[in-house]
């Protein structure tokens, strides 16, 4: 099935492999398709089969932008009609008329989907993001989340109730997108990844059929859909252990210093972090090397934030030896946890989750920060500010910690998830600017030279990609495990619940 190239307007031709022309679908079994079919044509008929609360569009209605916005303009699925589902059932109805009319579809929610793959998609995107129940259960011990309830919400509606989740840690990330590569976030110390946290799942299979997934049905599946779920299925709605919570504020500390304090910098977080050991309830922290053109424009400085499950009086026991490290610019307070993800300016109206960039990305997972190569990887930084300003301006190198007790308490086979010895997660980003070939070639040198440098720093660890940060040029291992068991095991469920490899388009194990 081949969509024509003309996505100007809303009636798209499409035209499908086999030929039966005119007979109606509910004539035809599956595979058999129409010859020609249109978008009004699928607006119509699929109009028809979904939920009162479903809508669908094309790309001439004025909901599509919004509807079609990525965060990273680098592989933009090619989405010719968008169907928000109303209710779970529509997701079933939606994948089994697709499949009738040899349609492709993806599912979307946060928009920030980054994997090369995601560029050949062309077809029906499945809509998430008004499956936004969240309730929670009568026990206090669970909740039920609507398969497109994004990091943000989650947080602000449970801190309410007196209750906090694993969650990412940027509020506008979608938390399914994110948990069914594993789920990096804020409370992985005290209580592991969001995959971690996963009770039981609604999902809907390639083939349209709706099935629960826990402990007792379909428990490979369970496995395989934590760390490896994009290849699997569609979650319509999930179940997820909840804690109460008993705590008024967190704690935040924020500094901006110049490059001649790396060393400084880099000896206190790992004397902080240990190899694996930092202190469970300073549950995460980011740096990164970017400019800040009010400080100096011929180097990159160095900001990091702190984020501690606690007291100021706490928290500021173990920053001690970064506090000593003077800083020209610092900031912190106390404020109820929801509020964190913006003081650590990973909020939805934070620079980090706008749409609409195309940006150049890499990344490696690390055990203890290599002061050599955080040297000379912020060195080459400045090289290139002198060399090239409009690739330097647009480069963050983003470094991530978190505390990992909750991680490493998780046996590694039990899940899909495969990198449980990563307690550092590192990013490059390079903005550039778009249509220009010259600067995307400049920002990919520079974004595999600096994973490089981390990957050579520890010399005798394999190279890992978290596929949720992946760009999708990694070979499979790098993104789901090194060990052969791993990718067989994940081929073997791939034959068994998605025989026909229907979601092939995040980071897909199975490509064609
Ligand atoms: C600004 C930013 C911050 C991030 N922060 C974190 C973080 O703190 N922790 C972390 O682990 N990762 C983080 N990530 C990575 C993030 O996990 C992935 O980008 C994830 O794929 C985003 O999901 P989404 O719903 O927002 O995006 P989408 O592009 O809508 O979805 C990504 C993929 O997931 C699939 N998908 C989404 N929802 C479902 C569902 N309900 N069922 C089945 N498939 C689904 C889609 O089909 C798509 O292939 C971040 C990314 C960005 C850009
Ligand atoms: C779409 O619009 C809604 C409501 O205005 C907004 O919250 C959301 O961020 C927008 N989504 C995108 C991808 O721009
Ligand atoms: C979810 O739905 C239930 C009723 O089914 C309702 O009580 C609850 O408030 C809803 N939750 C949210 C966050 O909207
Ligand atoms: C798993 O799902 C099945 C089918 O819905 C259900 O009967 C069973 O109670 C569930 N198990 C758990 C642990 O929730
Ligand atoms: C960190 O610990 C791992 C074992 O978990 C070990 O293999 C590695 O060498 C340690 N790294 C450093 C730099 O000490
Ligand atoms: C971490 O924070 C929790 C919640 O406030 C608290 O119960 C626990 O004692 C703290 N643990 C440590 C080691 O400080
Ligand atoms: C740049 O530094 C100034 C302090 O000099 C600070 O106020 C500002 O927030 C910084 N900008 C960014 C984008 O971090
Ligand atoms: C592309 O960007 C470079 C800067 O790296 C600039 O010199 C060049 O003029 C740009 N080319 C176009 C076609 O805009
Ligand atoms: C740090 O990185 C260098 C390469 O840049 C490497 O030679 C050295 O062994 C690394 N140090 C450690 C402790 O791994």
């Amino acid at each position: 099935m081949r969509f024509s190239s003309s996505l100007g307007c809303g009636l798209v031709l499409l035209r499908a492999l086999a030929a039966s022309a005119g007979i109606p679908s509910y004539f035809q079994r599956f595979p058999v398709t129409r010859s020609e079919i249109n978008a009004a044509t699928v607006l119509r008929e699929l109009g028809q089969r979904v939920s009162s609360k479903a809508t669908l569009y094309g790309p001439s209605d004025s909901r599509y932008p919004n509807a079609t916005a990525r965060w990273n303009n680098f592989a933009i699925p090619q989405i010719q009609i968008v169907v928000v589902a109303g209710e779970e059932s529509d997701v079933s109805t939606i994948v089994r008329y697709c499949n009738e009319n040899s349609l492709e579809f993806l599912a979307i929610n946060g928009g920030h989907g980054n994997g090369k793959s995601l560029g050949s998609f062309k077809g029906v995107q499945i809509n998430l993001k008004n499956l936004r129940n969240i309730s929670i259960q009568d026990d206090g011990k669970t909740a039920w989340f609507g398969g497109g309830v994004y990091d943000g919400e989650a947080n602000s509606y449970l801190w309410d109730q007196g209750y906090v989740v694993t969650t990412g840690s940027c509020d506008c990330v979608g938390m399914m997108g994110a948990g069914l590569g594993g789920g990096h976030g804020r409370l992985e110390g005290p209580y592991g990844m969001i995959s971690d946290n996963i009770v039981q799942l609604h999902v809907v299979l390639g083939n349209g059929q709706a099935v629960v997934v826990n402990e007792t049905s379909h428990s490979d599946l369970l496995w395989a859909m934590k760390g490896a779920g994009h290849n699997f299925g569609i979650v319509t709605s999930f179940e997820m252990r909840i804690y109460p919570n008993d705590l008024e504020t967190w704690h935040y500390h924020s500094y901006i210093w110049t490059g001649d304090k790396l060393e400084a910098i880099f000896t206190a977080l790992n004397n902080l972090q240990g190899n694996g050991t930092t202190p469970v309830n300073m549950t995460t922290n980011y740096g990164n090397f970017a400019m800040n053109t009010s400080i100096t424009d011929t180097e990159p400085v160095i900001c990091w934030t702190f984020a501690y499950r606690g007291s100021a009086k706490e928290a500021e026991g173990y920053l001690t030896e970064l506090n000593a490290i003077e800083a020209v610019y610092e900031e912190y307070g106390d404020i109820p946890y929801p509020e964190i993800a913006s003081a650590q300016q990973t909020g939805v109206d934070d620079f980090i989750c706008q749409d609409g960039y195309t940006r150049i990305t890499a990344t490696a997972g690390l055990q203890v920060y290599n002061l050599t190569t955080e040297r000379n990887i912020f060195d080459r930084f400045t090289q290139i500010i002198a060399r090239n300003p409009t690739l330097a301006a647009g480069g963050v190198i983003l470094h991530e910690g978190y505390s990992t007790e909750g991680v490493t308490a998780v046996a590694s086979d039990s899940s899909a998830y495969p990198f449980r010895d990563d307690h550092h997660l590192m990013l490059v980003q390079i903005i550039v600017p778009p249509g220009n070939a010259t600067i995307e070639k400049a920002a990919w040198d520079w974004a595999v030279e600096v994973r490089a440098q981390w990957n050579d720093g520890q010399p005798n660890r394999p190279i890992d990609a978290y596929v949720n940060y992946a760009n999708g040029f990694e070979p499979l291992q790098q993104m789901y495990g090194h060990e052969a068991w791993r990718l067989e095991k994940l081929r073997n469920l791939k034959a068994k619940y998605d025989p026909s490899n229907r979601f092939r388009y995040y980071n897909p194990i199975i490509s064609s």
